[in-house]
């Protein structure tokens, strides 16, 4: 089989990795990939989110599957341009992706189908969320309602914060992605990571997992795109785990397709964990970056298995395999993220790593040049590792990246604190 995974992250990284150890995986191209992927992979300049270069790209290569790794083709429909084209592609159409693109989407969707949340409320104008805001007091949770990179959300725990938030969403600091602000009661508890692979009507999960949002040890500093993660995330026991499917993630799924719009592809539910029960706090329409990274290494090659199953609509046969381990991902990213950092500086020691199954160093941000491998984004490099125990996992983790050469460098010391 002919695959093409689109995007050139980490988690790209780890994708290629795992499908290529299933034998039906005979020739695999990344666009754009980066210098870790292309030792694994062929490498493709395409604009990922243009969905007929993608199909044209395909279909010159004879592809039988393309997987998608992030959000933005998704959103832009690249999945819809290559399904009528008669591509295989995992990953759901626009219309499902809303569940990531808009807040307000996944709250409508919440409602009709009962699944619990925070309350909400929706405005298209300052005046009357201002207003909201003060009736409600805070802390109290304000949101661009389109997609921000990550960056529209501010919990405020204070009236004059939440009222600046409102103000800067529709003064445009997020662009078109705000003109909706949702506003959302504060919800307390503990944050996991829910994945599920969905055919539209089947919906198994794969695994679960924490991240470290924050820059700076101890969860302080600005938000990043994630730090570090472990896998399995305690905090999802079976029994919440059952609770989610059977008041969330089912219920999701029935109201997608009774919309028309059934979900394929893989569901990351972010959940709120109180007491013993997780509320939803968001969904996004593809794998977390670096969670993905702790789940494949768990994984490994029956992830293609679970695609195809997903894209062909078989997963009610599908069961998964899961090894009593435990895996870690430490981000290791460059001095100075997320605020401004220096492109271009070399990494030493790559090539010398003790790799195996055990522990690979995925690349995020890196590209070949002469020889060398430069650091070319913000979050570079992933080490991940395996073991008995979160222990194990994480002293694998850290010797990889302490045999590495890269001052220009830096990573959080203490991921999966609260689980160890
Ligand atoms: P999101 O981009 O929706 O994942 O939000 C980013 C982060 O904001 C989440 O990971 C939570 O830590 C926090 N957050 C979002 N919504 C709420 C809420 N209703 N209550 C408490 N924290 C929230
Ligand atoms: N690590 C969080 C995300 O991928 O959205």
């Amino acid at each position: 089989m002919n695959i093409l995974i689109l995007g050139g992250g980490g988690r790209e990284h780890a994708l290629a990795w795992a499908v290529k150890q299933n034998p039906k995986c005979d020739r695999l191209i990344v666009a754009p990939g980066n210098a870790g992927i292309a030792e694994i992979a062929e490498c493709a300049q395409l604009d990922i989110n243009d969905g007929g270069a993608v199909t044209e790209f395909a279909q010159e290569n004879s592809i039988d599957l393309v997987i998608v790794g992030p959000e933005a083709p998704l959103v832009a429909g690249v999945s819809d341009r290559l399904r009528e084209a008669g591509v295989r592609c995992f990953g759901p159409s626009q219309a499902a992706a809303e569940l990531e693109a808009s807040k307000s989407f996944t709250k409508a969707v919440c409602d009709a189908s009962g699944a619990p949340t925070a309350a909400y409320a929706r405005f298209e104008d300052a005046a009357p969320a201002r207003a909201h805001v003060e009736a409600q007091g805070a802390p109290i949770v304000i949101k661009a309602d389109g997609l921000a990179a990550g960056k529209g959300v501010i919990v405020a725990m204070d009236v004059q914060t939440a009222l600046d938030a409102v103000d800067d969403i529709f003064g445009g600091a997020f662009g078109s992605a705000g003109a909706a602000v949702v506003i959302e009661e504060f919800m307390t508890g503990e944050e996991a990571s829910f994945f599920v692979m969905c055919d539209g009507e089947t919906a198994l999960p794969i695994g679960t997992a924490q991240d470290h949002k924050r820059v700076g040890e101890g969860d302080t500093g600005p938000n990043t795109g994630g730090m570090g993660a472990y896998s399995p995330a305690p905090i999802l026991s079976d029994a919440v785990a059952a609770q989610t499917m059977e008041e969330i993630i089912r219920p999701t799924l029935k109201e997608m397709a009774r919309r028309g719009s059934p979900y394929v592809g893989v569901l990351y539910a972010g959940l709120m964990i109180e007491d013993g029960k997780a509320r939803l706090v968001e969904y996004n329409a593809r794998f977390g970056d670096p969670e993905c990274q702790a789940l494949m290494l768990r994984l490994g090659g029956q992830v293609l298995d679970l695609i195809e199953a997903c894209v062909d609509g078989r997963l009610a046969g599908m069961t998964v395999n899961w090894a009593d381990d435990h895996t870690m991902t430490v981000v290791m990213a460059a001095n100075g993220y997320p605020g401004s950092y220096q492109k271009g500086t070399e990494i030493r020691g790559l090539a010398a790593l003790k790799e195996d199954g055990n522990r690979v160093m995925f690349h995020a941000g890196t590209a070949a040049k002469d020889g060398k491998v430069l650091a070319t984004g913000g979050r570079v490099l992933n080490a991940t590792a395996r073991g008995a125990t979160l222990q194990e996992a994480r002293d694998r983790a850290y010797a990889l990246i302490d045999a590495l050469d890269w001052p220009e460098g830096f990573c959080r010391r203490d991921i999966g604190h609260r689980a160890l």
